[in-house]
């Protein structure tokens, strides 16, 4: 099997996988910055109509470094928290950037929103009254949920019958006497329907049900679709893209039309995380042991569940390079389990899977890794969070995190 994404993207520039370890440490991430810029483009002009803004969602990658150049391309910012709000102002995103879709979040939590003058939306009645009470008058948004959701695994779809998000549609009313009651102007209304969609009509059906609901609101200012957007993770395999084209076709007529009958020319916001980010990024370690137990070959690496969360999490496959240490090994492909150096048996990045052969010392890429890769990372077993490095357009590189030390892990004991 060819190393056929990176090689056909010169995705390491101007380093190999195995220059860039020495110099960074072992595991590593690496992003390439003219992939992550083409993304961004792709979804800044997924539809022609005017007033559109991409929120990129941050919690798929907060890296200051690539939040400054997904700035630059045009794209506002969507944040969960206080420390993405933080995060987002610091990489230079200013208060009307920044869109604050919050989930039972505590009264503070509003409060340090409302003190930078950052929109927020609230995805409950009872949210949406403690939030009048305490900035009665002020602008608000409102988070729905359209009865429908997607998503590649059930623990993230947002929508529909069995997720904790958003307010049903049937309670439109209850939100207008709310809304009333503490005087709050209703700028706009979103939902997210949940991460991962290959499909465009499901995302195109949500858009219909919560433009119906928007109708029921006078004087909106925008309307903000959500995220999801689906990449291939399956590309050795041949699995095709979204079809952006077509989504972006679709929405715009859906946009258009809408827009007519409503009688003003609204904004319409988007919120993607994975797509702006995934394909971008790449996580590299390497192998420490070959062994075999019981007729299963394992092969060990440092790329344990803390380093990527998201094979155990959602049993989620991604795409393997193997870089060999030896060149001119010219052996057989194997099948085998490929695993982290966490104590936990669970910890399997890739299970039964076929590959070149493996040896140690080789290097292996995990591709698609840009997308809650870092973000979901820990410290589990006092291990170090690695590095994170930016391939340039220019070929070169750059460090954007340094990698944990020990100090930084005992940085918050009280010795
Ligand atoms: N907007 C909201 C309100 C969200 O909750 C999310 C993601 C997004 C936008 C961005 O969704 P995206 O375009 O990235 O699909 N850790 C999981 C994905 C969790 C997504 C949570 N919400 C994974 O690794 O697959």
């Amino acid at each position: 099997m060819k190393n056929y994404y990176t090689e056909q993207k010169g995705f390491y520039g101007k380093a190999t996988p195995l220059e860039l370890l020495e110099q960074y440490g072992s595991p590593l991430y690496v992003y390439n910055e003219a992939i992550l810029r083409e993304r961004c483009r792709e979804m800044r002009g997924l539809v022609s109509y005017p007033k559109f803004r991409a929120n990129y969602s941050i919690k798929a990658n907060s890296n200051i470094e690539l939040l400054r150049l997904i700035r630059q391309e045009g794209l506002s910012g969507d944040a969960m928290s206080p420390g993405e709000i933080n995060t987002l102002l610091t990489a230079g995103f200013a208060p009307e950037e920044i869109f604050y879709v919050g989930n039972n979040v505590s009264r503070e939590e509003m409060q340090y929103a409302i003190d930078r003058n950052i929109l927020t939306s609230i995805d409950s009645l009872s949210q949406l009254k403690q939030y009048g009470s305490i900035n009665p008058g002020g602008k608000v948004a409102v988070r729905f949920n359209p009865g429908t959701g997607a998503g590649h695994h059930e623990k993230v779809v947002t929508a529909g019958k069995k997720t904790k998000f958003g307010i049903n549609l049937d309670h439109l009313e209850e939100v207008k006497s709310i809304i009333k009651e503490y005087s709050l102007k209703l700028a706009g209304i979103n939902q997210h329907i949940g991460s991962l969609f290959m499909d465009e009509d499901i995302y195109i059906a949500c858009a219909k049900a919560l433009l119906e609901a928007a109708n029921e609101f006078e004087d909106l200012d925008f309307v903000d679709l959500g995220g999801g957007f689906g990449i291939p993770y399956h590309k050795q395999d041949g699995q095709h893209r979204l079809n952006i084209e077509s989504l972006g076709n679709k929405l715009t007529l859906l946009m258009n039309r809408w827009v007519k009958d409503y009688g003003k020319e609204i904004e319409f916001k988007i919120e993607p995380g994975r797509y702006i980010v995934a394909e971008c990024g790449v996580l590299i370690g390497t192998v420490h042991s070959v062994k075999e137990n019981y007729g299963i070959r394992y092969i060990g690496t440092d790329l344990g569940f803390n380093v990527l969360t998201r094979p155990v999490m959602y049993d989620s496959y991604h795409d393997i390079e193997v870089y060999p240490s030896k060149t001119g090994a010219n052996m057989e492909d194997i099948t085998a389990t490929i695993v982290g150096n966490i104590c936990e048996s669970g910890d399997i990045i890739a299970g039964n899977r076929k590959l070149p052969w493996i040896e140690e010392g080789d290097i292996l890429g995990i591709m698609d890794a840009g997308a809650y890769g870092y973000s979901m990372s820990s410290n589990y077993n006092n291990r170090l969070r690695p590095a994170e490095v930016l391939i340039r357009q220019d070929g070169s590189n750059l460090l954007i995190r340094r990698r944990d030390t020990l100090e930084d892990l005992m940085r918050n004991f009280v010795l």
